[in-house]
């Protein structure tokens, strides 16, 4: 496999106000190749622009690791870090009043970063192309309140790429515009991972972006869930008709570097599994099936068994070993009761 841009190894962000301590990534596992264009999905909350945060040297994970073409962000010191950011990352955030100056115009808006970073020289030249490539060059002289939302958006990717960063990461950038305005931001991602190569991550409530990006994960509770890549396939039928193309999705479990993987939870209700499954080895694969009852019921005693036993030698009579188990489950503890008759019968 080609050497990743990005790896996160079992990256985790704890966020601590006053006493209460919220966890942002759970161990999260992620690879990047070069020049991907990549989606990032999941519910609010679920850790997305922590992870943005994290890639773009804005914040440091708690645990964990994490490279960036080929640099360890954690061994890197604030000013590497600073240094890292402002060079090598291009931001696009959901709110143009954060990636834009409103009283400048477009020009004006791209040629900022360049001057604080001192490039002077070939800056014209390159703030035309950059507007060129976000299809604006005849908005150059406009002001910000004199575009639309899109435009404003367009404008905003053409500052976060003004100083040639090598990677491109989105937090939600289609997020407060109408859907064909969506369509244009996602075409003029698509054209600039084309034409510069440029690694790129973008966040969104969106499902509908896995028609517009390589491959798409799904973070939930600060871990990876899915991924979901799209396959082109040939579509040509009769001979002498053009071949068309059509897209096929394959959506993947993820499993991360401990083995685990979360099964979509309407599959373990149509199954009715919970708690235990039985795991076989089939022709092609692993089936996950629910735990017959016979299994179950000897599974639990002997697990019923051990605790009242224990309970006993330090003289509880099984009523401290009945109480635990009422915690787990119906099942249970209808056995520790009949345990409990049985040895009190005796
Ligand atoms: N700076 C912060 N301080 C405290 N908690 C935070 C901070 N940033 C995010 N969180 C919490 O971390 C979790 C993940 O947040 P976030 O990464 O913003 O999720 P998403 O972008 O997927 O909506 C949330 O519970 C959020 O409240
Ligand atoms: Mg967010």
């Amino acid at each position: 496999m080609e050497e990743p841009f990005i790896a996160c190894d079992n990256l985790v962000k704890i966020y601590k106000i006053a006493n209460l301590e919220t966890v942002a990534l759970q161990g999260l596992d992620l690879v990047v190749v070069p020049g991907e264009l990549m989606g990032i999905v999941g519910p609010s909350g679920s850790g997305k622009s922590t992870l943005m945060n994290i890639l773009g040297g804005l914040d440091r994970p708690s645990a964990g690791r994490v490279w960036v073409d080929g640099q360890d962000l954690l061994k890197m010191s604030n000013a590497d870090l600073n240094r890292y950011r402002r060079s090598k990352v291009g931001f696009v955030w959901q709110q143009v009043s954060r990636n834009l100056v409103p009283y400048l115009t477009a020009q004006e808006n791209v040629e900022l970063p360049m001057t604080l970073a001192g490039s002077g020289g070939k800056k014209r030249q390159r703030v035309g192309e950059l507007l060129e490539a976000v299809d604006l060059a005849e908005r150059r002289h406009h002001r910000l309140a004199q575009m639309s939302g899109g435009e404003q958006q367009r404008v905003a990717i053409a500052v976060a790429l003004a100083n040639d960063p090598k990677l491109l990461l989105a937090d939600e950038p289609t997020g407060e515009v109408d859907s064909a305005t969506a369509l244009a931001i996602y075409d003029t991602f698509k054209r600039l991972n084309r034409e510069y190569g440029l690694t790129t991550l973008i966040v969104s409530h969106d499902p509908g972006i896995a028609r517009h990006v390589n491959r798409v994960v799904a973070i939930q509770d600060g871990k990876m869930a899915t991924e979901t890549v799209r396959q082109s396939v040939a579509n040509g039928e009769a001979e002498g008709e053009l071949e068309e193309e059509e897209d096929i999705f394959h959506e993947l479990v993820v499993l991360d570097s401990a083995g685990r993987l979360r099964v979509p939870k309407e599959y373990l209700e149509q199954f009715g599994i919970k708690g235990r499954v039985m795991l076989d080895l089939v022709e092609d694969g692993i089936l996950i099936s629910p735990v017959p009852e016979s299994v179950q019921a000897r599974a639990s005693e002997h697990y019923v068994s051990e605790m009242v036993s224990e309970a006993e030698g330090q003289r509880w009579r099984g009523l401290r070993a009945l109480a635990l188990l009422r915690s787990a489950g119906e099942r249970v503890t209808d056995l520790a009761s009949r345990l409990r008759e049985r040895k009190g019968r005796r």
